[in-house]
Protein backbone atom coordinates (compact mmCIF):
# COMPACT_ATOMS: atom_id res chain seq x y z
CA UNK A 1 0.00 0.00 0.00
CA UNK A 2 2.78 2.05 0.83
CA UNK A 3 4.92 1.42 -2.00
CA UNK A 4 1.70 2.22 -4.16
CA UNK A 5 0.95 5.73 -2.54
CA UNK A 6 4.99 6.34 -2.98
CA UNK A 7 5.08 5.17 -6.62
CA UNK A 8 1.90 7.36 -7.08
CA UNK A 9 2.93 10.42 -5.99
CA UNK A 10 6.15 9.74 -8.04
CA UNK A 11 4.08 9.18 -11.00
CA UNK A 12 2.15 12.46 -10.50
CA UNK A 13 5.33 14.25 -9.69
CA UNK A 14 6.49 13.24 -13.24
CA UNK A 15 3.57 14.20 -14.65
CA UNK A 16 3.07 17.67 -13.10
CA UNK A 17 7.03 18.53 -14.20
CA UNK A 18 6.71 18.67 -17.75
CA UNK A 19 2.89 20.45 -17.88
CA UNK A 20 5.28 23.20 -15.46
CA UNK A 21 7.89 23.42 -17.55
CA UNK A 22 5.47 23.70 -20.62
CA UNK A 23 3.68 26.89 -18.99
CA UNK A 24 7.04 27.94 -18.55
CA UNK A 25 7.89 28.09 -21.86
CA UNK A 26 4.84 28.99 -23.51
CA UNK A 27 4.49 31.94 -20.80
CA UNK A 28 7.71 33.49 -21.72
CA UNK A 29 6.62 33.53 -25.27
CA UNK A 30 3.41 34.80 -24.62
CA UNK A 31 4.59 37.43 -22.06
CA UNK A 32 6.51 38.86 -25.70
CA UNK A 33 3.67 39.20 -27.56
CA UNK A 34 0.61 40.09 -25.04
CA UNK A 35 0.02 41.84 -21.80
CA UNK A 36 -1.92 42.18 -18.81
CA UNK A 37 -4.52 44.25 -18.28
CA UNK A 38 -3.99 46.82 -15.25
CA UNK A 39 -6.47 46.96 -12.44
CA UNK A 40 -6.40 51.01 -12.31
CA UNK A 41 -7.71 53.08 -15.23
CA UNK A 42 -4.84 53.85 -17.14
CA UNK A 43 -3.50 57.77 -17.63
CA UNK A 44 -4.52 58.90 -20.92
CA UNK A 45 -2.14 60.19 -24.09
CA UNK A 46 -3.75 63.04 -24.37
CA UNK A 47 -2.98 64.18 -20.79
CA UNK A 48 -6.64 64.10 -19.75
CA UNK A 49 -6.61 64.05 -16.54
CA UNK A 50 -8.81 60.86 -15.16
CA UNK A 51 -10.39 62.25 -11.81
CA UNK A 52 -13.46 61.08 -9.76
CA UNK A 53 -15.73 64.46 -10.73
CA UNK A 54 -14.57 64.12 -14.75
CA UNK A 55 -15.33 60.45 -14.40
CA UNK A 56 -18.65 61.05 -12.41
CA UNK A 57 -19.92 63.51 -15.07
CA UNK A 58 -18.58 61.32 -18.40
CA UNK A 59 -20.66 58.45 -16.61
CA UNK A 60 -24.02 60.52 -16.77
CA UNK A 61 -23.33 62.12 -20.19
CA UNK A 62 -22.58 58.20 -21.20
CA UNK A 63 -25.84 56.86 -19.86
CA UNK A 64 -27.48 60.17 -21.26
CA UNK A 65 -30.29 59.57 -24.06
CA UNK A 66 -30.57 63.78 -24.30
CA UNK A 67 -27.05 64.11 -25.23
CA UNK A 68 -29.15 62.36 -29.18
CA UNK A 69 -31.53 64.73 -30.84
CA UNK A 70 -34.45 62.59 -30.49
CA UNK A 71 -33.78 61.77 -27.14
CA UNK A 72 -33.80 58.26 -27.76
CA UNK A 73 -30.49 57.30 -28.23
CA UNK A 74 -27.43 57.03 -25.59
CA UNK A 75 -23.70 55.67 -25.88
CA UNK A 76 -25.30 53.03 -23.73
CA UNK A 77 -27.71 52.14 -26.26
CA UNK A 78 -25.03 50.64 -28.65
CA UNK A 79 -21.62 49.99 -26.32
CA UNK A 80 -24.28 48.66 -23.50
CA UNK A 81 -21.78 48.29 -20.45
CA UNK A 82 -23.38 45.41 -18.82
CA UNK A 83 -23.84 43.53 -22.34
CA UNK A 84 -19.59 43.46 -22.99
CA UNK A 85 -19.95 47.16 -24.28
CA UNK A 86 -21.79 46.36 -27.39
CA UNK A 87 -25.13 46.23 -28.71
CA UNK A 88 -25.64 42.70 -30.24
CA UNK A 89 -27.08 43.80 -33.41
CA UNK A 90 -25.44 43.07 -36.69
CA UNK A 91 -25.00 46.72 -37.45
CA UNK A 92 -26.28 49.59 -35.05
CA UNK A 93 -29.99 51.25 -34.76
CA UNK A 94 -29.46 54.81 -34.62
CA UNK A 95 -31.84 57.96 -34.90
CA UNK A 96 -35.02 57.16 -36.63
CA UNK A 97 -34.41 53.55 -36.58
CA UNK A 98 -31.68 53.42 -39.42
CA UNK A 99 -29.31 50.97 -39.93
CA UNK A 100 -25.79 52.20 -39.99
CA UNK A 101 -22.93 50.63 -41.95
CA UNK A 102 -21.07 48.86 -39.34
CA UNK A 103 -21.29 46.66 -36.39
CA UNK A 104 -20.66 48.12 -32.78
CA UNK A 105 -17.29 47.38 -31.54
CA UNK A 106 -16.69 47.16 -27.50
CA UNK A 107 -16.24 50.29 -25.37
CA UNK A 108 -14.79 47.85 -22.77
CA UNK A 109 -10.61 48.29 -23.01
CA UNK A 110 -11.18 50.78 -25.81
CA UNK A 111 -8.79 53.14 -23.85
CA UNK A 112 -6.13 50.65 -25.07
CA UNK A 113 -6.50 50.71 -28.85
CA UNK A 114 -3.78 52.47 -30.72
CA UNK A 115 -6.87 54.50 -32.81
CA UNK A 116 -10.83 54.09 -32.18
CA UNK A 117 -12.62 52.65 -35.10
CA UNK A 118 -12.80 49.56 -37.09
CA UNK A 119 -10.57 51.54 -39.92
CA UNK A 120 -9.18 53.73 -36.78
CA UNK A 121 -9.88 57.11 -38.18
CA UNK A 122 -10.39 58.95 -34.54
CA UNK A 123 -6.72 59.13 -32.81
CA UNK A 124 -8.31 58.91 -29.64
CA UNK A 125 -11.65 58.47 -27.45
CA UNK A 126 -11.88 62.45 -27.01
CA UNK A 127 -11.70 62.52 -30.77
CA UNK A 128 -13.96 59.36 -30.90
CA UNK A 129 -16.63 60.87 -28.65
CA UNK A 130 -17.43 63.59 -31.08
CA UNK A 131 -18.09 61.32 -34.10
CA UNK A 132 -21.63 59.61 -32.71
CA UNK A 133 -23.03 62.93 -31.59
CA UNK A 134 -23.00 63.99 -34.42
CA UNK A 135 -23.63 61.06 -37.21
CA UNK A 136 -26.53 60.82 -39.12
CA UNK A 137 -27.30 57.20 -38.00
CA UNK A 138 -26.54 57.43 -34.97
CA UNK A 139 -27.14 60.10 -32.58
CA UNK A 140 -27.83 63.16 -35.18
CA UNK A 141 -26.99 66.00 -32.86
CA UNK A 142 -25.13 68.82 -33.01
CA UNK A 143 -22.23 70.41 -30.83
CA UNK A 144 -24.75 73.64 -30.36
CA UNK A 145 -27.63 71.93 -29.41
CA UNK A 146 -25.64 69.12 -27.04
CA UNK A 147 -23.74 72.12 -25.32
CA UNK A 148 -27.34 74.08 -25.34
CA UNK A 149 -29.03 70.96 -23.60
CA UNK A 150 -26.07 70.20 -20.73
CA UNK A 151 -26.31 74.30 -20.17
CA UNK A 152 -30.11 74.29 -19.84
CA UNK A 153 -29.35 71.93 -16.37
CA UNK A 154 -28.05 73.03 -13.48
CA UNK A 155 -27.00 70.11 -12.52
CA UNK A 156 -24.58 69.28 -15.60
CA UNK A 157 -23.46 73.29 -15.02
CA UNK A 158 -22.45 72.31 -11.78
CA UNK A 159 -20.85 69.03 -12.49
CA UNK A 160 -19.29 70.43 -15.61
CA UNK A 161 -17.37 73.39 -13.07
CA UNK A 162 -16.01 70.87 -10.66
CA UNK A 163 -14.93 68.38 -13.54
CA UNK A 164 -12.84 71.37 -15.08
CA UNK A 165 -11.77 73.58 -12.03
CA UNK A 166 -11.05 76.82 -12.99
CA UNK A 167 -12.08 77.24 -16.40
CA UNK A 168 -14.45 80.37 -17.48
CA UNK A 169 -16.54 78.87 -19.91
CA UNK A 170 -16.54 74.63 -18.31
CA UNK A 171 -19.82 73.17 -20.48
CA UNK A 172 -18.19 72.91 -24.12
CA UNK A 173 -18.25 69.57 -26.60
CA UNK A 174 -14.66 69.82 -26.15
CA UNK A 175 -15.07 69.02 -22.22
CA UNK A 176 -18.14 67.10 -23.38
CA UNK A 177 -15.76 64.54 -24.79
CA UNK A 178 -12.78 64.82 -22.42
CA UNK A 179 -15.19 63.79 -19.46
CA UNK A 180 -16.43 60.81 -21.52
CA UNK A 181 -13.00 59.73 -22.59
CA UNK A 182 -12.32 59.99 -18.69
CA UNK A 183 -15.41 57.42 -17.48
CA UNK A 184 -14.17 55.43 -21.09
CA UNK A 185 -11.11 54.86 -19.37
CA UNK A 186 -12.51 53.57 -16.29
CA UNK A 187 -14.25 50.73 -18.86
CA UNK A 188 -11.24 48.03 -18.50
CA UNK A 189 -11.41 44.73 -17.49
CA UNK A 190 -8.76 42.81 -15.71
CA UNK A 191 -8.08 39.69 -14.33
CA UNK A 192 -9.13 37.48 -16.97
CA UNK A 193 -8.12 33.78 -16.97
CA UNK A 194 -5.43 34.71 -19.29
CA UNK A 195 -3.95 37.17 -17.30
CA UNK A 196 -4.02 35.18 -14.34
CA UNK A 197 -2.14 32.81 -16.39
CA UNK A 198 0.34 35.05 -18.06
CA UNK A 199 1.27 36.47 -14.46
CA UNK A 200 2.29 33.09 -12.76
CA UNK A 201 -1.05 30.59 -12.09
CA UNK A 202 -0.57 27.88 -14.38
CA UNK A 203 -4.45 26.43 -12.91
CA UNK A 204 -5.88 29.54 -14.00
CA UNK A 205 -5.96 28.07 -17.75
CA UNK A 206 -7.27 24.67 -18.90
CA UNK A 207 -4.84 22.62 -20.92
CA UNK A 208 -7.38 22.96 -24.06
CA UNK A 209 -7.25 26.70 -23.01
CA UNK A 210 -3.43 26.76 -22.83
CA UNK A 211 -3.36 24.57 -26.27
CA UNK A 212 -5.32 26.83 -27.72
CA UNK A 213 -3.24 29.60 -26.87
CA UNK A 214 -0.29 27.86 -28.24
CA UNK A 215 -2.31 27.42 -31.53
CA UNK A 216 -3.37 30.80 -31.72
CA UNK A 217 0.98 31.42 -31.53
CA UNK A 218 2.42 28.97 -33.66
CA UNK A 219 -0.90 29.52 -36.64
CA UNK A 220 -0.05 32.84 -36.81
CA UNK A 221 -3.04 34.80 -35.34
CA UNK A 222 -0.71 36.19 -32.99
CA UNK A 223 1.11 38.44 -35.48
CA UNK A 224 -1.88 40.42 -35.97
CA UNK A 225 -3.75 40.20 -32.92
CA UNK A 226 -0.86 41.21 -30.07
CA UNK A 227 -0.39 43.75 -26.99
CA UNK A 228 -2.35 44.52 -24.37
CA UNK A 229 -5.89 44.19 -26.00
CA UNK A 230 -4.63 41.01 -28.32
CA UNK A 231 -5.49 43.50 -31.38
CA UNK A 232 -6.78 47.15 -31.65
CA UNK A 233 -2.92 48.11 -32.50
CA UNK A 234 -2.23 47.62 -36.30
CA UNK A 235 -3.84 47.81 -39.81
CA UNK A 236 -4.38 44.50 -41.88
CA UNK A 237 -5.89 43.50 -45.09
CA UNK A 238 -9.18 41.31 -45.11
CA UNK A 239 -8.59 38.84 -46.99
CA UNK A 240 -4.51 38.54 -47.06
CA UNK A 241 -4.75 34.77 -48.32
CA UNK A 242 -8.49 34.73 -49.82
CA UNK A 243 -11.04 37.46 -49.11
CA UNK A 244 -13.57 36.41 -47.58
CA UNK A 245 -17.17 36.40 -49.46
CA UNK A 246 -19.41 39.06 -50.09
CA UNK A 247 -21.51 38.35 -47.30
CA UNK A 248 -18.82 38.63 -44.88
CA UNK A 249 -17.24 41.81 -46.79
CA UNK A 250 -19.03 43.65 -48.26
CA UNK A 251 -18.06 45.63 -51.17
CA UNK A 252 -19.02 48.47 -50.42
CA UNK A 253 -16.86 49.78 -47.00
CA UNK A 254 -13.13 49.90 -48.21
CA UNK A 255 -12.05 50.30 -45.01
CA UNK A 256 -8.86 52.08 -43.91
CA UNK A 257 -8.91 53.55 -47.64
CA UNK A 258 -11.31 55.85 -46.85
CA UNK A 259 -9.67 56.99 -44.42
CA UNK A 260 -5.76 57.15 -46.49
CA UNK A 261 -7.06 57.70 -50.04
CA UNK A 262 -4.16 54.84 -50.56
CA UNK A 263 -4.79 52.37 -53.23
CA UNK A 264 -3.13 49.67 -50.66
CA UNK A 265 -5.40 50.11 -47.60
CA UNK A 266 -8.39 49.25 -49.65
CA UNK A 267 -10.09 46.60 -47.23
CA UNK A 268 -7.60 47.37 -44.57
CA UNK A 269 -8.99 47.45 -41.32
CA UNK A 270 -8.13 47.64 -37.77
CA UNK A 271 -7.14 43.86 -36.34
CA UNK A 272 -9.92 43.37 -34.16
CA UNK A 273 -9.75 43.71 -30.20
CA UNK A 274 -9.94 40.43 -28.47
CA UNK A 275 -10.38 41.14 -24.62
CA UNK A 276 -13.91 39.99 -23.70
CA UNK A 277 -14.55 38.41 -27.40
CA UNK A 278 -16.85 36.05 -26.32
CA UNK A 279 -19.29 38.88 -24.97
CA UNK A 280 -19.17 40.58 -27.82
CA UNK A 281 -20.91 38.38 -31.34
CA UNK A 282 -21.71 38.82 -34.11
CA UNK A 283 -18.20 39.43 -35.39
CA UNK A 284 -16.26 41.24 -37.88
CA UNK A 285 -17.03 44.74 -39.24
CA UNK A 286 -20.04 43.84 -41.08
CA UNK A 287 -21.02 42.01 -38.01
CA UNK A 288 -22.52 38.60 -40.36
CA UNK A 289 -20.87 35.89 -38.12
CA UNK A 290 -22.62 35.04 -35.43
CA UNK A 291 -20.48 31.93 -34.04
CA UNK A 292 -17.06 32.42 -32.78
CA UNK A 293 -15.76 29.08 -34.13
CA UNK A 294 -17.11 30.27 -37.43
CA UNK A 295 -14.98 33.79 -36.87
CA UNK A 296 -11.74 32.04 -36.24
CA UNK A 297 -12.11 29.52 -38.95
CA UNK A 298 -12.27 32.66 -41.39
CA UNK A 299 -9.36 34.37 -39.85
CA UNK A 300 -7.26 30.99 -40.27
CA UNK A 301 -8.55 30.80 -43.65
CA UNK A 302 -8.86 34.54 -45.13
CA UNK A 303 -5.63 35.87 -42.74
CA UNK A 304 -3.56 33.00 -43.06
CA UNK A 305 -4.27 30.02 -45.68
CA UNK A 306 -4.79 27.50 -42.52
CA UNK A 307 -6.98 24.83 -42.30
CA UNK A 308 -7.36 24.12 -39.03
CA UNK A 309 -9.17 21.05 -37.70
CA UNK A 310 -12.39 20.61 -35.93
CA UNK A 311 -10.41 20.59 -32.27
CA UNK A 312 -8.44 23.03 -33.21
CA UNK A 313 -10.72 25.31 -33.78
CA UNK A 314 -12.22 24.64 -30.56
CA UNK A 315 -8.83 24.95 -28.42
CA UNK A 316 -8.36 28.58 -30.02
CA UNK A 317 -12.50 29.40 -28.85
CA UNK A 318 -11.57 27.72 -25.64
CA UNK A 319 -8.27 30.10 -25.28
CA UNK A 320 -10.03 33.57 -26.36
CA UNK A 321 -12.73 32.49 -23.72
CA UNK A 322 -10.28 33.16 -21.04
CA UNK A 323 -9.70 36.75 -22.40
CA UNK A 324 -13.42 37.41 -20.58
CA UNK A 325 -11.77 39.77 -17.78
CA UNK A 326 -13.77 41.19 -14.74
CA UNK A 327 -16.44 43.34 -16.07
CA UNK A 328 -16.91 46.65 -14.70
CA UNK A 329 -20.01 47.45 -12.27
CA UNK A 330 -21.30 50.65 -13.49
CA UNK A 331 -24.03 51.87 -10.93
CA UNK A 332 -26.68 53.69 -13.46
CA UNK A 333 -26.51 57.60 -12.83
CA UNK A 334 -28.68 59.28 -11.95
CA UNK A 335 -29.47 61.82 -14.43
CA UNK A 336 -30.34 65.90 -14.13
CA UNK A 337 -33.27 66.92 -14.28
CA UNK A 338 -34.47 68.92 -17.62
CA UNK A 339 -35.78 72.86 -17.56
CA UNK A 340 -37.98 74.64 -19.64
CA UNK A 341 -34.91 75.75 -21.16
CA UNK A 342 -33.87 72.15 -22.37
CA UNK A 343 -34.33 72.11 -26.06
CA UNK A 344 -37.20 69.39 -26.84
CA UNK A 345 -36.75 66.26 -28.42
CA UNK A 346 -36.63 66.16 -32.00
CA UNK A 347 -37.54 62.43 -33.83
C1 LIG B 1 -17.43 52.90 -32.36
C2 LIG B 1 -17.92 55.04 -28.03
C3 LIG B 1 -22.39 56.28 -29.33
C4 LIG B 1 -22.27 52.76 -32.63
C5 LIG B 1 -17.16 53.37 -31.09
C6 LIG B 1 -15.89 53.30 -30.42
C7 LIG B 1 -16.03 53.86 -29.20
C8 LIG B 1 -17.39 54.32 -29.08
C9 LIG B 1 -14.96 54.02 -28.11
C10 LIG B 1 -14.61 52.73 -31.02
C11 LIG B 1 -14.30 51.40 -30.44
C12 LIG B 1 -13.20 50.73 -31.21
O1 LIG B 1 -12.82 51.22 -32.27
O2 LIG B 1 -12.71 49.69 -30.78
C13 LIG B 1 -19.12 55.73 -28.11
C14 LIG B 1 -19.53 56.84 -27.27
C15 LIG B 1 -20.77 57.21 -27.67
C16 LIG B 1 -21.16 56.30 -28.73
C17 LIG B 1 -18.68 57.44 -26.16
C18 LIG B 1 -21.61 58.35 -27.19
C19 LIG B 1 -21.09 59.62 -27.24
C20 LIG B 1 -22.80 55.32 -30.24
C21 LIG B 1 -24.16 55.12 -30.67
C22 LIG B 1 -24.13 54.12 -31.60
C23 LIG B 1 -22.73 53.71 -31.75
C24 LIG B 1 -25.38 55.86 -30.16
C25 LIG B 1 -25.26 53.45 -32.36
C26 LIG B 1 -26.29 54.17 -32.87
C27 LIG B 1 -20.94 52.61 -32.95
C28 LIG B 1 -20.43 51.96 -34.16
C29 LIG B 1 -19.04 52.05 -34.10
C30 LIG B 1 -18.71 52.72 -32.83
C31 LIG B 1 -21.28 51.32 -35.26
C32 LIG B 1 -18.05 51.59 -35.17
C33 LIG B 1 -18.04 52.66 -36.27
C34 LIG B 1 -16.91 52.51 -37.27
O3 LIG B 1 -15.96 51.77 -37.07
O4 LIG B 1 -17.00 53.18 -38.31
N1 LIG B 1 -18.05 53.98 -30.25
N2 LIG B 1 -20.12 55.45 -29.00
N3 LIG B 1 -21.98 54.44 -30.89
N4 LIG B 1 -19.88 53.04 -32.18
FE1 LIG B 1 -20.02 54.18 -30.55
C1 LIG C 1 -10.84 40.25 -36.72
C2 LIG C 1 -9.52 36.07 -34.58
C3 LIG C 1 -5.64 35.92 -37.49
C4 LIG C 1 -6.43 40.52 -38.74
C5 LIG C 1 -10.87 39.10 -35.94
C6 LIG C 1 -11.97 38.65 -35.15
C7 LIG C 1 -11.61 37.48 -34.55
C8 LIG C 1 -10.26 37.19 -34.96
C9 LIG C 1 -12.44 36.64 -33.58
C10 LIG C 1 -13.31 39.37 -35.01
C11 LIG C 1 -13.21 40.51 -34.03
C12 LIG C 1 -14.54 41.19 -33.77
O1 LIG C 1 -15.50 41.02 -34.52
O2 LIG C 1 -14.63 41.94 -32.79
C13 LIG C 1 -8.38 35.64 -35.23
C14 LIG C 1 -7.78 34.32 -35.08
C15 LIG C 1 -6.74 34.26 -35.94
C16 LIG C 1 -6.63 35.56 -36.59
C17 LIG C 1 -8.27 33.25 -34.11
C18 LIG C 1 -5.86 33.08 -36.26
C19 LIG C 1 -6.45 31.91 -36.63
C20 LIG C 1 -5.46 37.18 -38.00
C21 LIG C 1 -4.31 37.60 -38.76
C22 LIG C 1 -4.54 38.90 -39.12
C23 LIG C 1 -5.83 39.28 -38.58
C24 LIG C 1 -3.08 36.74 -39.07
C25 LIG C 1 -3.66 39.83 -39.93
C26 LIG C 1 -3.01 39.42 -41.04
C27 LIG C 1 -7.73 40.79 -38.39
C28 LIG C 1 -8.47 41.96 -38.86
C29 LIG C 1 -9.75 41.87 -38.27
C30 LIG C 1 -9.77 40.68 -37.45
C31 LIG C 1 -7.96 43.04 -39.80
C32 LIG C 1 -10.91 42.83 -38.50
C33 LIG C 1 -11.76 42.25 -39.63
C34 LIG C 1 -12.95 43.13 -39.95
O3 LIG C 1 -12.74 44.18 -40.56
O4 LIG C 1 -14.07 42.77 -39.63
N1 LIG C 1 -9.83 38.19 -35.82
N2 LIG C 1 -7.65 36.36 -36.15
N3 LIG C 1 -6.35 38.23 -37.88
N4 LIG C 1 -8.53 40.05 -37.54
FE1 LIG C 1 -8.09 38.20 -36.85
Amino acid sequence: MKRNQISLLALTALLAAPACADDAALREQAKGLFEVIPMQAPQLADNNAVTRDKIDLGAKLFFDPRMSKSGVFSCQSCHNVGMGGVDGLETSIGHGWQKGPRNAPTALNAVFNIAQFWDGRAPDLAAQAKGPVQAGVEMNNTADNLVATVKSMPGYVEAFAKAFPGQSDPVSFDNFALAVEAFEATLITPNSKFDQWLTGSDSAMSEDEKAGLKLFIDTGCASCHNGINIGGNGYYPFGVVEAPGAEILPAGDTGRFKVTKTASDEYVFRAGPLRNIALTAPYFHSGKVWDLKEAVSVMANSQLGAKLEDKQLDQIVAFLGTLTGEQPEVMHPILPARTTETPKPVQ
